[in-house]
Parts: C-alpha cells; sequence; structure tokens
C-alpha cells in the first residue's frame, strides 16, 4: 500500500466515512448508492479521488505524489487560497492546500441521514499564529464537498472576513483531469475569449476559431468565462461538464514535456495523462469587507459521450 491510500477496511455500503492516511491525516469518504466515490483529505481540504460508478477515477494523481504533510500532494483539487499562482507576495497558490483542515463543528458536520440527495462533508480553516504573520487577515473558510446521487462532485467554498478591516484575495479549484491523451482531448465553452498568458507576463491574447486543443505546455487565464464549460475526452468517450459560480475565470494548465522533467512530484511523461482546468478568480481579486462573505461553487459531472452538443446548454446544478 503506498503513502497516502487510507489504512482503515471501510463499509462500502455506508455513504459516509471518516478514515486515516498513512500519515494518520484524517480523509472523508463519500458515496453514492449507485456507487459513485468521492474521498476528501483534510490535509489542504483537498479531494483526492472522485470516481464513477463504474469504478473509473475521474482525477488525476501523479504515481510520484507525495501525500505528506506540508506540500499539497500532485492531484486531485487543491484550493489555491488567499492567493492564486504567484500573483502575491505568499508561497505559490497560497497556504490553505498545505493546511490541515478541521471537521466543521459548529454545524452538522455530516450529515447522514438528512434525506437530503447528497452525501456532504463540512470542513473548516482559520489562520493560524504563523498564518496572520504572513497574510494578517483574520477569515473563516468553510468548504462543503458533496456527492450526488448521480455521482455528480460539487465543492462549496464560503470565506467570512472575521476581521476589523478588509482583505482581497485570489482563488482557485485547482481541478487536475485524468485525461486518455492530451493531444485527444479538448475544452468547449471558453472560443473567442480573452485570455492571459502566464507564459509571456501575463500577456493578454484573445482565442481564435474552434474548441481549444493541446499541443504545447499552457498556462493560460481565460477571464470572464461562461459558467458552464466542458472538457471532451475522445478516447475515454466522455465529457466533464464544468459548472461554476462566483468565479469569473478559468485557469488551463499542462506543464507539458520539459516542465514535467522539472517537477520532482510529477513523471516526465505523465503531462500526457491530466488537465488542469480550474474554476477561479485569478484576474481580479476579491474584496471582503469587515462581516462580508463570499462564495465560490464549482461542480463537476461525467456525461459518457464524446458529443458535447446540448452540455453547455443544461441548466445548473448548483
Ligand atoms: C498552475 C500555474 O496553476 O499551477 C503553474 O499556472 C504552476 O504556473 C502549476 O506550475 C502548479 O503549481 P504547483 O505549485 O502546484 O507546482
Amino acid at each position: 500500500m503506498s503513502m497516502g491510500q487510507y489504512t482503515n477496511l471501510t463499509d462500502p455500503r455506508s455513504e459516509l466515512e471518516v478514515v486515516r492516511d498513512w500519515n494518520g491525516v484524517e480523509q472523508v469518504v463519500l458515496r453514492s448508492p449507485r456507487g459513485d466515490y468521492a474521498r476528501v483529505s483534510l490535509h489542504g481540504g483537498q479531494v483526492v479521488s472522485w470516481r464513477n460508478d463504474r469504478g473509473e477515477e475521474l482525477l488525476f494523481t501523479s504515481s510520484k505524489a507525495v501525500f505528506k504533510p506540508p506540500k499539497a500532494m500532485r492531484g486531485g483539487i487543491p484550493i489555491c487560497f488567499p492567493q492564486f499562482g504567484n500573483c502575491g507576495t505568499l508561497e505559490r497558490h497560497g497556504f490553505a492546500r498545505n493546511r490541515i483542515w478541521a471537521l466543521d463543528e459548529e454545524h452538522p458536520p455530516l450529515n447522514h441521514n438528512d434525506n437530503s440527495s447528497k452525501a456532504s462533508v463540512d470542513l473548516i480553516l482559520k489562520p493560524s499564529e504563523d498564518d496572520l504573520k504572513c497574510w494578517p487577515h483574520c477569515f473563516e473558510f468553510l468548504l462543503r464537498v458533496s456527492l450526488s446521487k448521480n455521482g455528480g462532485l460539487s465543492l462549496v467554498s464560503r470565506v467570512r472576513n472575521v476581521n476589523g478591516k478588509p482583505f482581497s484575495f485570489s482563488f482557485a479549484y485547482h481541478t487536475y483531469l485524468s485525461v486518455s491523451d492530451i493531444s485527444e482531448v479538448r475544452i468547449e465553452g471558453l472560443e473567442t475569449l480573452d485570455y492571459l498568458d502566464n507564459l509571456i507576463q501575463r500577456k493578454r491574447f484573445t482565442e481564435q476559431g474552434d474548441a481549444i486543443t493541446f499541443e504545447s505546455e499552457v498556462d493560460r487565464v481565460y477571464v470572464s468565462s461562461p459558467n458552464v464549460i466542458a472538457v471532451l475526452d475522445h478516447e475515454k468517450k466522455r465529457t466533464v461538464v464544468i459548472r461554476k459560480e462566483g468565479l469569473p475565470d478559468i485557469v488551463v494548465w499542462n506543464p507539458w514535456e520539459k516542465k514535467s522533467k522539472t517537477m520532482v512530484d510529477f513523471g516526465d511523461e505523465e503531462y500526457k495523462q491530466m488537465l488542469c482546468v480550474d474554476a477561479a478568480a485569478a484576474e481580479r481579486p476579491i474584496t471582503l469587507k469587515p462581516g462580508e462573505e463570499w462564495t465560490g461553487k464549482l461542480e463537476l459531472s461525467e456525461v459518457p459521450s464524446t458529443n458535447c452538443s446540448g452540455h453547455l446548454d443544461q441548466p445548473g446544478i448548483i
């Protein structure tokens, strides 16, 4: 059993279960009645697995991932907060992904039998003394992760300013999707949008033509994007539909060959099997006055088809 796999034996019928990984960090397992599965680590509040009812993993995890604090493991859905990327004075993507979150005690932490159509867990993060030294803003971050009866995965983040002064932050659900072969994948919904190219000093360009396909390193922030986009995987014959709310941007990242070789926790060839598509507030920070709260939602659902027509028109579920 490798690092990061949970050690407890779980009851495959239970909707919700708390287990521990090899480092003793708690993970919450969510299951749908038809057999979909998600696992959330209290390290980072990071979703580390999302599987459909056929047992197929939909999120990418590197074979070289390190499941040990204080770094976020390479894969799943790390939460980037209070800073996305390097646009600020903090460590890249902020500190939230490297902290141990808590199960939320104030609200019913685990909605076992509330007759809802979802299995959910609520996590909470508050800044430590050390966090306040590098980012002197008191906040409360509530994260609800839910698995619907149809296997849809949703993440709802609520950030509240419990400070005496306003503060600003950027944010992303850094979503590592598992794909068959990056050259067979396309994203629909970002055509004709403006994007900032992180590979060229965040210079602004306008996307041309058709759906986005991949043949080299990509690191872009598509600004003011629609709230529904789709990632189509021809070989796997499946589409992941991404719905978002409160998050204006979509970040698209694939390190390709050269950059992969510089990443110690990422295999040299693994860029072929992953694509990061992040719902984000990256271009413009979000500002909260004292007492104010912000909500950012992500919902991922899998559609077993390569034909995207219609998916982008479906009403949001979140
Ligand atoms: C992307 C950034 O979102 O995350 C990249 O745009 C970065 O520049 C990547 O390399 C991974 O970041 P990290 O800190 O998890 O290695």
